[in-house]
């Protein structure tokens, strides 16, 4: 691994994933054994190594308890890791959910999180971000080149303000469609996509459907990629269905087959597209 190439480790949660019956999946001592060895390889090459632990998940949809994250804090601590937390879902946990920041829980005081308005108001087009720091890292945050501050646009920074401020009443009406949507999504896919495992998510606006039973994919193409790749059944909903959804495989280790639905959008258009989803799988 050459060095100042991050080596990108997909720690797999296997309690948490649906998987279809049978289908291999990756098991917790494999997932910390090639950790551990990662671990080892960046401290070998004079490198820190960091986490980048995401939460509420994408493409999961799981929100971290505080137990969960306690053993993070304490892995990370145990083993010399810095953990970056991407919490920038934070404020779409749905109902039933409750996040816990990462720097509210013991023993994170060295750790950073990131967070922006971006995803809950829909204003990535705006570019703007926040880096928190716990305070063992707040010198650390003064260190960073100044030419990172200079990403985010100045109306981003307005409408992020904006949004935080004053958008709540938004939000709570966006995380009631979410809810609907996330339900009716449930109906349809036992409708329409009966062979899919699927977990409700806790968060965020992507469904993950595992469709391994369909058979489509190739194990093994699998590693993180462009997110617009297209394989497996991803294709097939992309060519017979027009339904444009996430393909797995991008995701990395345990994704071919599976797929990354957007279910912020109307209740029509979603009956539309797993109806439609369906008949492309009837007729594959
Ligand atoms: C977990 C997570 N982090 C970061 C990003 C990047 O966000 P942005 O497009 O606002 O830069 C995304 C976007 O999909 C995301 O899902």
């Amino acid at each position: 691994m050459p060095a100042g190439v991050p080596a990108v480790l997909r720690v797999p949660h296997p309690r948490r994933a649906p998987r279809a019956r049978g289908a291999a999946r990756p098991g917790p001592a494999d997932g910390s054994r090639r950790a551990r060895g990662r671990v080892r390889q960046a401290r070998r090459s004079g490198r820190r190594a960091a986490f980048l632990l995401c939460n509420p998940h994408n493409p999961g949809g799981a929100v971290h308890t505080r137990e969960e994250l306690g053993a993070v804090a304490e892995l990370a601590r145990r083993h010399g890791v810095r953990v970056v937390a991407d919490e920038i879902h934070a404020p779409l946990v749905l109902p039933g959910a409750r996040f816990t920041p990462y720097l509210t829980v013991e023993g994170t005081h060295d750790a950073f999180a990131l967070t922006s308005a971006s995803k809950a108001w829909n204003l990535a087009g705006l570019k703007c971000a926040l880096a928190l720091a716990g305070p063992g890292a707040a010198h650390e945050l003064r260190r960073m080149p100044e030419e990172v501050g200079h990403g985010p646009s100045h109306l981003g920074a307005i409408a992020h303000t904006a949004a935080l401020r004053e958008g709540g009443a938004w939000l709570d009406d966006l995380l009631r469609g979410l809810d609907a949507n996330r339900a009716l999504l449930g109906k349809l896919i036992a409708r329409h996509l009966p062979m899919a495992r699927y977990r409700p998510p806790q968060a965020t606006y992507l469904a993950w459907l595992d469709l391994t039973a369909l058979g489509l994919h190739e194990d093994g193409a699998e590693g993180p990629g462009v997110v617009g790749e297209l394989a497996g059944p991803a294709a097939l909903f992309a060519e017979r269905a027009r339904v444009a959804v996430s393909s797995g495989h991008v995701f990395g280790r345990g994704g071919a087959g599976c797929v990354r639905l957007n279910f912020a959008t109307s209740p029509t258009l979603l009956r539309e597209a797993l109806a439609a989803m369906g008949r492309a799988v009837a007729a594959a």
